[in-house]
Order: C-alpha cells, then sequence, then structure tokens
C-alpha cells in the first residue's frame, strides 16, 4: 500500500508524462479494489502471486479428532478431515506421528472441487501408558494448503476403568406404608463415570413409568410414599464401556397398620 502511494506520488512530481501516471493509477485503483474485497492482510496479498494467494484457501476441518477412551486392550481409532488439504498429519503431546502410522485418504470434492484427504491413526494402551502420570494424552490434525496450516482442536485420549467396590451400597429396612424411602448409591470410580441403573427384583426401574420412583442426580432411588408393592429386593448397577457392576442387594419390606 505504502510502496504504491509512493510510486504514484513519485512519479506524479518526477514526470508529467501522461502515458506514466496513467498507467500508475490504474494500478492503483486495481490494488485498491482488491484491498477493498480482501479488506484481511493487503500487504500479504500485494507479495505474494496474486493469483495463487486467491485461488486456494487455507485447511478447513470437516472432521475433527474426538476424545477416546482404550478399553481393555482395544486401540483407539482418531481420525480427521480437512480441504483443502495437500497433506495431512498427526501430532500427539506435541510429536509428529511417524508417516507410516497414519492411514490417509484422497478424494476430490464433487461440489467445491476442493483436495479432501482423511487421515486416521491408532492409540494403543501402551501408547498412553507410556505417558501416563506426566500429563494426559492428547492429539491434533495439521493439514496443509498452498495457503499455509491449520491445526485441529486436541482430542484426548484415556484408559478406561472401572473400579470394584462401590463408594456407597443400599441398605435394607423395613418402612411403614406411605413413608419416604431414601436408597443410596455410590458407584465405583470410573473413567469414564459409571451410568447407574436401579434393579426392582432384577426389573429396571423406570421414574417415567412409575411417579412414585425418584432417582437423584447423586445415583440414590427414593421411593416417594411406600406401598405394600414396593416390598421387593433393591439393586445398583453400575456401568460404562469397562464393566457392569452390582452392588450388594438391599431389601426393603414395608408394613401396614
Ligand atoms: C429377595 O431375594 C431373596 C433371595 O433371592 C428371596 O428369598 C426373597 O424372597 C426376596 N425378597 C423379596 C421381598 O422379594
Amino acid at each position: 500500500m505504502y510502496f504504491v502511494m509512493l510510486s504514484l506520488s513519485l512519479s506524479l512530481s518526477l514526470s508529467l508524462s501522461l502515458s506514466v501516471s496513467l498507467s500508475v493509477s490504474l494500478s492503483f485503483s486495481l490494488s485498491l479494489s482488491l484491498s477493498l474485497s480482501e479488506s484481511s492482510d493487503y500487504s500479504e496479498v500485494i507479495s505474494d502471486s496474486i493469483p495463487s494467494a486467491l485461488a486456494e484457501p487455507l485447511p478447513e476441518f470437516q472432521l475433527e479428532p474426538e476424545d477416546g477412551f482404550v478399553v481393555k486392550n482395544r486401540p483407539v481409532q482418531l481420525r480427521c478431515r480437512a480441504a483443502p488439504a495437500t497433506q495431512i498429519y498427526f501430532k500427539c503431546n506435541g510429536e509428529w506421528v511417524n508417516q507410516n502410522d497414519h492411514v490417509t485418504k484422497e478424494s476430490l470434492d464433487q461440489i467445491t472441487g476442493l483436495v479432501v484427504r482423511e487421515v486416521d491413526i491408532s492409540v494403543s494402551r501402551t501408547q498412553v501408558e507410556e505417558l501416563f502420570g506426566l500429563e494426559d494424552y492428547w492429539c491434533q490434525c495439521v493439514a496443509w494448503s498452498s495457503a499455509g496450516t491449520t491445526k485441529s482442536s486436541r482430542a484426548y485420549v484415556h484408559i478406561a476403568y472401572l473400579r470394584k467396590t462401590f463408594e456407597q451400597e443400599p441398605l435394607g429396612r423395613e418402612v411403614r406404608l406411605e413413608q419416604e424411602v431414601l436408597l443410596q448409591c455410590r458407584p465405583p470410580e470410573g473413567i469414564p463415570p459409571a451410568e447407574v441403573d436401579w434393579l426392582k427384583n432384577e426389573e429396571a426401574i423406570d421414574p417415567a413409568k412409575d411417579s412414585n420412583f425418584l432417582m437423584t442426580i447423586d445415583h440414590d432411588l427414593i421411593i416417594k410414599q411406600a406401598r405394600l408393592s414396593d416390598t421387593a429386593n433393591y439393586t445398583c448397577v453400575a456401568r460404562n464401556q469397562v464393566a457392569r457392576r452390582r452392588s450388594s442387594t438391599a431389601t426393603l419390606i414395608v408394613y401396614g397398620e
């Protein structure tokens, strides 16, 4: 911009030749219209060769890698996809993943005509364990186009587990008719955290079907008003991708007058 303005004033002062000043003002108005349409980094447009810089944008991710859990010894697959992309690679914990560990697919977007690149890597339990304690294992994708590089978001890989012992198990008791009952359950610690279901005589309780039951966010079971038919064995069940575990069973007895 400065350069163009400088040469414009220079040529105007130095020569009044009509042809020169005409060509300069012509190029000036051309640059001006470019700066209006681009509006971002004007100086870069001037210094780069204009046609190629405008032809290809930075890569854009169509698919970013997602957090994953290693269950037992099953590796986690991470995938990402970007366009336009001349190259695409994964970086894990700040270091490039070996080229041979990438599975790459190239295709052409039928609508935009851009080159799409998709890449997969596999993260094993050992790889995650080797880093364990230092930081969480993470990976991200980097894609190239002639305009530059783009990084995807980070995906974290955790080792999934579910401990054996419940932190709290329900206790059996005897209650009066219409009394409110609280049966407690704190599932074993796990990653990802366990989901909890309650069983009444081995059948899952669905509070949506029986509004006399309520499950708290802490996984306790509340029976709002005990009925004779609530006399039963209650079990809390915790599960995630790794395991399903049962608490001890609590026998609830509801007695009348
Ligand atoms: C609870 O379970 C025990 C053992 O299976 C069974 O003997 C008992 O009848 C059950 N109690 C109720 C209230 O269903």
